[in-house]
């Protein structure tokens, strides 16, 4: 896939962009890259804040000839390229959160956003990722529950290094995805390179709903696989999953 970054100093949203840019015909490997976004978007609806230049702000255009039911194989691949970005590039040890939540410790320094939309060269993923560089980049409020490349090193980072990194990694794991052992390498990639794959005790809120267990793999496409205290299994496709600790 040949990478072309588009680099805006401020946008409304880049994950938003490049969906547009993908309906208009925009190839695949096109991404968006903003040192400001006025509008960005989180999961579940949420808003997602930055200052200028606090975070790597990016998304991506994949338009993968595979069936549907694969895509969140994308989500999983994107969170380990985010991971080794950053081990490799600032030696952060980070942890993976299903579905794409990249951590360390138990603070979020990543999420990752991927969207789908019909164009008229067929369906278009855009994987959308927010990395902190610098405390700035998150609400003080959220102190307590995430943080940045800066405060976990200690050394003011450009993000050009992590940025490159971030998007080669993007590149070999897609390609990775397109042979025949590509699903069953990401997801060992995934499982390896996060404590919640199994034996972690988690609440699971779905909407309106709960569930709490204990995760125990992810099924072939992705989705986590939780056992109840009664023993069953449930597949949970979408949710926000957090640690429950053992008393
Ligand atoms: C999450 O809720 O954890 C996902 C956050 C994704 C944020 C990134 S920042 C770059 C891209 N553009 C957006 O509007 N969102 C994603």
């Amino acid at each position: 896939m040949n990478i072309n970054i588009l680099r805006f100093d401020e946008i409304g949203s880049t994950n938003t962009e490049a969906l547009e840019m993908a309906r208009r015909g925009a190839a695949e490997g096109v991404a968006v890259l903003a040192r400001r976004q006025s509008a960005g978007r989180g999961r579940l609806g949420r808003t997602w804040f930055a200052e200028t230049d606090s975070a790597i702000l990016f998304s991506i255009i994949l338009r993968p000839r595979f069936e549907l039911g694969r895509f969140p194989l994308l989500t999983l691949m994107s969170a380990v390229a985010v991971h080794d970005a950053l081990e490799t590039v600032a030696g952060i040890d980070c942890d993976i959160k299903w579905v794409n939540d990249v951590l360390v410790g138990e603070k979020k320094i990543c999420g990752i956003l991927a969207e789908s939309t019909e164009t008229p060269a067929g369906r278009a993923v855009v994987v959308g990722i927010g990395i902190n560089l610098r405390a700035s980049a998150f609400p003080p409020e959220l102190a307590e529950t995430a943080t940045s490349v800066e405060s976990e090193t200690g050394v003011i980072v450009s993000g050009e290094g992590i940025l490159q990194k971030l998007v080669g990694e993007l590149s070999s794991n897609y390609a990775i995805l397109a042979t025949p052992v590509g699903d069953a390498t990401i997801r060992e990639s995934w499982t390896s390179r996060s404590s919640y794959a199994a034996g972690k005790l988690v609440r699971v809120e779905i909407g309106d709903d709960a569930i709490e267990g204990t995760t125990a793999g992810i099924s072939d496409s992705g989705e986590l696989r939780v056992r109840l205290h009664d023993d069953t299994i449930k597949t949970i496709q979408t949710g926000d999953v957090t640690r429950l600790r053992s008393i």
